[in-house]
């Protein structure tokens, strides 16, 4: 018996040293850290979720932003939240705009930035699955006793907000999706298997006129402005940073991630959520497509076509507004028109 009463005081003891050492940044939030290995200035204060997961003590980094008393003050009913995910090349910085704007018209925002992302932890060994970034992003949204939001998601952020939403109807009070990946199942289509350590290598050669030429070619429809180099920046302070090479790690465990876990085949499973599709038809994203023979390439990214057939097997709670002109990033690309329809669907849901 008093034996045991040791063993339970040391196993006591042991767990105390190991939480305190991984004791996530506390105090004021701050806007600009070096936490996640990246120098970079958020827009606004950054907050910390301790999170235990997977035999681990990660911290998880997001902003969490109330509207000003100079808000927009027509709606009078409980407050609303949006929350937004941003996908794999950006962080939940590049969401400012978007932020600054829903502000203005009374939303709060909460935006996280997933676990080996940007500000957030960067784990040497992690189980990435989007499931796991729901789980992740739900944790949050417990701390912050929130319980009902529309979530806008980004490219990997939109296939995370659709997972988001299957897993958590409930806490979705509307879906909103610009230019989500895994609108179509790029290895059933013939993607080649390409290993975690072939993608780390060239996620460790990147650098700005590799980002750069992917940004232009994707997300631009070829062109560029220097505003969009603000962005390209971003990214390049994590791959050069002090976390740099298990950042490359995380990531290409990430891509192994949206490769080998299709959503395609569940935005049925949306059927009673009210959502809005917002696709720039000139992306042309496919993960696995560099890698690819160029018959199974030309097959791939056509967004015309994928936003359609989403739209349709999602049913007739989806609102579709294809942008004819734009690419994969309509919110920086053509922020006005993107932000007309988010406020439009959104005072409508
Ligand atoms: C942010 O703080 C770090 C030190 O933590 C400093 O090196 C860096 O210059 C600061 N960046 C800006 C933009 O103020
Ligand atoms: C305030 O909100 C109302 C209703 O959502 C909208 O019609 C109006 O344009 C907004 N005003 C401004 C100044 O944004
Ligand atoms: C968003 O942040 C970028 C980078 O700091 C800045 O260049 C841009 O002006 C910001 N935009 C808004 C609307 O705050
Ligand atoms: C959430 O609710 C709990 C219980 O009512 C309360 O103790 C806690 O302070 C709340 N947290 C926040 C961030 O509002
Ligand atoms: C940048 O990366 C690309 C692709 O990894 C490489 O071909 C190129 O030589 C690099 N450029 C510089 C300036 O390092
Ligand atoms: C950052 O970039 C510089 C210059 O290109 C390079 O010498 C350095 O090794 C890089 N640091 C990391 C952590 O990758
Ligand atoms: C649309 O959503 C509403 C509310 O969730 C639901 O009652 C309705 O059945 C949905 N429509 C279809 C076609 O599933
Ligand atoms: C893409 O899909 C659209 C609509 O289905 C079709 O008209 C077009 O020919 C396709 N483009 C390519 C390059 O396959």
């Amino acid at each position: 018996m008093h034996s045991c009463n040791m063993i339970q005081l040391l196993i006591a003891a042991l767990c105390c040293t190991i939480a305190s050492a991984t004791q996530c940044p506390s105090g004021p939030p701050s806007t600009n850290t070096t936490s996640g290995g990246m120098v970079y200035t958020y827009p606004y204060p950054i907050r910390y979720a301790q999170l235990q997961t997977q035999h681990q003590s990660l911290c998880q980094a997001y902003m969490d932003v109330s509207p000003p008393s100079t808000a927009n003050t027509s709606y009078s009913g409980p407050q609303r939240t949006v929350v937004l995910l941003h996908g794999k090349n950006f962080c939940g910085a590049t969401w400012n705009a978007t932020a600054e704007v829903l502000l203005s018209q009374g939303y709060r925002v909460v935006l996280p930035d997933q676990i080996g992302f940007c500000k957030s932890d960067k784990p040497d060994a992690y189980q990435f699955s989007l499931q796991q970034f729901a789980l992740n992003t739900k944790t949050i949204l417990n701390s912050l006793n929130l319980t009902s939001v529309y979530v806008l998601g980004h490219s990997m952020g939109g296939m995370l907000a659709t997972r988001f939403s299957l897993m958590y109807p409930d806490l979705v009070a509307g879906l909103m999706l610009v230019n989500p990946i895994g609108l179509e199942d790029w290895k059933a289509k013939g993607v080649p298997y390409l290993s975690i350590d072939n993608i780390y290598t060239t996620e460790r050669a990147s650098n700005y006129s590799s980002i750069r030429g992917y940004e232009q070619a994707t997300y631009y429809v070829n062109s560029w402005k220097p505003a969009y180099d603000v962005w390209v920046n971003m990214l390049l302070a994590v791959y050069n940073g002090s976390r740099a090479e298990i950042y490359a790690f995380d990531q290409a465990l990430v891509t192994d991630m949206v490769m080998t876990q299709p959503i395609a085949y569940e935005f049925g499973g949306l059927a009673n959520t009210p959502t809005l599709l917002m696709i720039g038809e000139k992306d042309n994203t496919a993960i696995g497509k560099q890698w690819s023979p160029p018959a199974v390439a030309a097959k791939l990214g056509n967004y015309t076509a994928l936003g359609r057939a989403t739209a349709d097997a999602i049913g007739e709670n989806c609102t579709y507004v294809p942008f004819a002109d734009l690419g994969h990033a309509p919110q920086i690309q053509e922020p006005d028109r993107f932000h007309d329809a988010v406020l439009q669907w959104l005072g409508n849901h």
